[in-house]
């Protein structure tokens, strides 16, 4: 065995279904969430946010505020610390946000402009509803919309390339059979983590310590160590139990809040959102306005694929959501142009959000190769079979593995697509349209750098540590068998130890990356023990540890073009009566690398799936352009699909070997999500013969649309 390639000695534990290493502490309440976690002299922060758009903060009356019971301290603008807010930190520049209190503008309703500190979580509300902040508000524009004056080409980053174009593309558009160009759009959509943001804040033996709810500890320590100027070793941030992340649990203004209040205070500060604050506090998903252009030859054989997004962001950070990445992996053409276009509004900074692009990006692709397929009279699966890649349709690069026709194949054969009638409007059951509708996914596998240690104690059992995090994925058990698998050990022998920054630098929990990125990290320091094993001898009693850090394998790794596959299966029953469209059943079939834990993978997946469908058919976060103020900032007024609305989901994989990789894995956090809201519009289109290029497709939406096809 090398310590280069970490190649495991299986043992069989990785692809055999396991529960969670932690599910008894969680079902007994045994785990304890950030919010819940008891300190002595505890005492509770209350944000207050602004309540105008624009403007410029004149007055905070924290005099009055400061006698009310139990309150001890009011921070503002006017009295907190510096900080440090001008810094890339490990995925770039932070969302100004995070330099809390620091100035009198208010870019946005719901910005923080006070922290209201109480003996009691009462008394900090309390107090915090009674602070009277006085404004001079500005004249604001929070309404989004195609075609909005200002929107420009966003700069290229090492995460977002704006524009990607090859061929001739009125050459290519000249002579096509078919010619489709149609405007798509998403709204604005919110995590909605069940569990609030939340975290606790003290000082101890001259270190910060922070206990915390988010989807790295390694990366929030670094940043509020640069926030506020502190040697990185002197911070700790704990993560240990995360209720939901998707992309909304970083760095933000309750950590450093809760860390200025400790400081003055010289005390535990707890600081918690409530939900209607997250709303404003914590990112979400960009409504996106999207122009699909295709043009096919009679056989499907696209000559042009043209795709350009828009989305919004606030007037202190950029945000692009790269909704038209996606076709840069998915199909090829001979000219293929893809765009990204942002527009700033008096808006909080949009951020990531489960499949960030490929989630809004797969609604107007997948729509539009559905309706090219309708135009050509083609099967939508043939069309797509048509346009497969050989290598990467703008990098030129070699697939590590696709696998995208064998999702296809499966999928339909277990969907039962070859018996599809593929007239649309011709299914009926009682007052129910029938449709089905299918849609490609594809999303990035990407890896970061992260260390490990792995001991074998004298008693013969390992443990791991590695600062994972887990949200709800099942991290700890997936890093639980690869390591079984890495050590030749019985997983009951092995304990994880994640969610803890003291435990050294490891990838968030983002990006579908973590599992890939911490099992290479824990592979390489249990091939190392194991090595060590290998000379024989007693185990000291402190055991014997080898530490990995995957940076130089990673730098090593060949230019590859490196993605999940899965192909979407939707059935759909529209009720044009009443405009109710009832999804009946999902099923997704993935290509996804080696697949660690059966049973929570296919957890994610299908949670992946029902979050598409709750896209698809409810998510709509609506602002009031007058006030700028969101007016369903709760689950009353913002619908996520819940019980009622979800049928028969299931998820299921292809083989999906990945030659040469030194991991195999590849992520299963977002791929689920991705082309779900186009295959349900698509059964939709095939149950009524109405296109919905709007999401989401709502009864008031279907009731128009009926209305406009009969002439009404
Ligand atoms: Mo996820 S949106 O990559 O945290």
């Amino acid at each position: 065995m090398t310590t280069t390639t970490g190649t495991p000695a299986a043992t069989g534990a990785v692809g055999t279904g396991r529960s969670r290493v932690e599910g008894r502490d969680k079902v007994t309440g045994a785990a304890r969430y950030a919010g819940d976690i008891p300190f002595t002299r505890l005492a509770h922060g209350w944000l207050v946010l602004s309540t105008i758009a624009r403007g410029r903060i004149t007055a905070v009356a924290d005099e009055p505020v400061l006698a009310m019971p139990g309150v001890l301290a009011v921070l503002h603008h006017g009295n907190v610390p510096r900080v440090n807010a001008d810094y890339v930190g490990m995925l770039g520049r932070p969302n100004p946000v995070v330099g809390l209190f620091q100035h009198d503008r208010v870019p946005c309703a719901g910005w923080p402009v006070a922290l209201v500190v109480a003996e009691t979580p009462e008394q900090a509300r309390e107090a915090a509803e009674a602070l009277v902040v006085e404004y001079r508000a500005e004249p604001h524009d929070v309404e989004f919309r195609a075609g909005h004056e200002g929107a420009y080409r966003p700069e290229d980053s090492s995460m977002v390339r704006a524009d990607a174009d090859k061929g001739d593309l009125p050459a290519a558009l000249d002579g096509a059979a078919c010619v489709m160009d149609e405007e798509y759009t998403t709204p604005e959509e919110h995590h909605c983590t069940m569990e609030p943001h939340a975290a606790t804040a003290h000082w101890d033996d001259g270190r910060l310590h922070v206990t915390d709810s988010d989807q790295g500890s390694s990366w929030v320590a670094a940043e509020l160590a640069t926030l506020f100027s502190l040697d990185p070793a002197s911070v700790r941030v704990r993560s240990e139990h995360i209720g939901g992340a998707f992309g909304s649990k970083g760095v933000n203004a309750h950590q450093v809040a809760a860390v200025m209040a400790t400081t003055t205070l010289h005390r535990p500060v707890r600081v918690v959102m409530t939900r209607r604050q997250m709303f404003s506090l914590v990112g979400y998903r960009s409504p996106t306005a999207q122009r699909v252009r295709l043009a096919a030859d009679a056989d499907g054989r696209l000559r042009v694929f043209e795709h350009e997004a828009l989305n919004l962001t606030s007037q202190v950070h950029e945000f692009v959501e790269t909704s038209a990445a996606l076709g840069r992996v998915l199909y090829d053409a001979d000219a293929h142009s893809t765009r990204h276009r942002v527009v700033r509004l008096d808006v909080p900074t949009p951020t990531w959000m489960r499949a960030p692009g490929e989630a809004p990006g797969s609604f107007a692709i997948e729509s539009a190769l559905d309706e090219l397929a309708e135009r050509l009279g083609m099967d939508p699966i043939a069309l797509r079979a048509r346009n497969e890649p050989a290598t990467g349709p703008i990098s030129g690069l070699p697939f590590s593995s696709r696998n995208l026709l064998a999702c296809f194949e499966e999928g339909a054969r277990r969907f039962g697509w070859a018996d599809r009638d593929p007239r649309p409007g011709v299914r009926r059951e009682g007052r129910w349209l029938i449709g089905t509708g299918t849609a490609a996914a594809a999303y990035h596998s990407g890896v970061g750098r992260s260390t490990a240690a792995v001991t074998a104690e004298a008693d013969g059992t390992f443990t791991v540590r590695v600062n994972a995090s887990d949200i709800g994925t099942g991290a700890r058990t997936a890093l639980t068998l690869v390591a079984a698998d890495a050590l030749g050990a019985a997983p009951e022998h092995i304990r994880v130890r994640i969610g803890d920054s003291d435990l050294g630098h490891a990838m968030i929990a983002g990006g579908s990356t973590g599992t890939r990125s911490w099992s290479w990290a824990v592979r390489l320091a249990a091939a190392d023990v194991r090595e060590r094993l290998a000379l024989g001898g007693a185990i000291p009693p402190e055991g014997i540890t080898a530490r990995s850090d995957t940076a130089d394998a990673i730098a090593a790794l060949p230019p590859q073009e490196r993605h999940s596959f899965g192909a979407q299966f939707a059935e759909a029953a529209v009720d044009t009566g009443t405009g109710e469209v009832r999804v009946r059943r999902l099923l997704g079939i993935f290509a996804a690398g080696t697949i660690v834990n059966p049973l929570t993978a296919r957890s994610q997946l299908t949670g992946g799936m029902t979050w598409g469908l709750s896209m698809a058919l409810h998510e709509e976060a609506v602002r009031d352009t007058a006030s700028g103020t969101h007016v369903n900032a709760d689950l009353a007024g913002y619908h996520v699909a819940a019980h009622a609305d979800v049928p028969h989901v299931e998820a299921d994989w292809v083989d999906d070997p990945v030659p040469g990789d030194p991991v195999g894995i590849k992520g299963v956090g977002e791929i689920g999500i991705v082309g779900v809201a186009a295959a349900i519009a698509n059964a939709v289109w095939h149950a009524t013969g109405v296109r919905h290029r709007h999401l989401p497709i709502s009864p008031d939406r279907v009731l128009r649309a009926a209305e406009g096809s009969t002439g009404a």
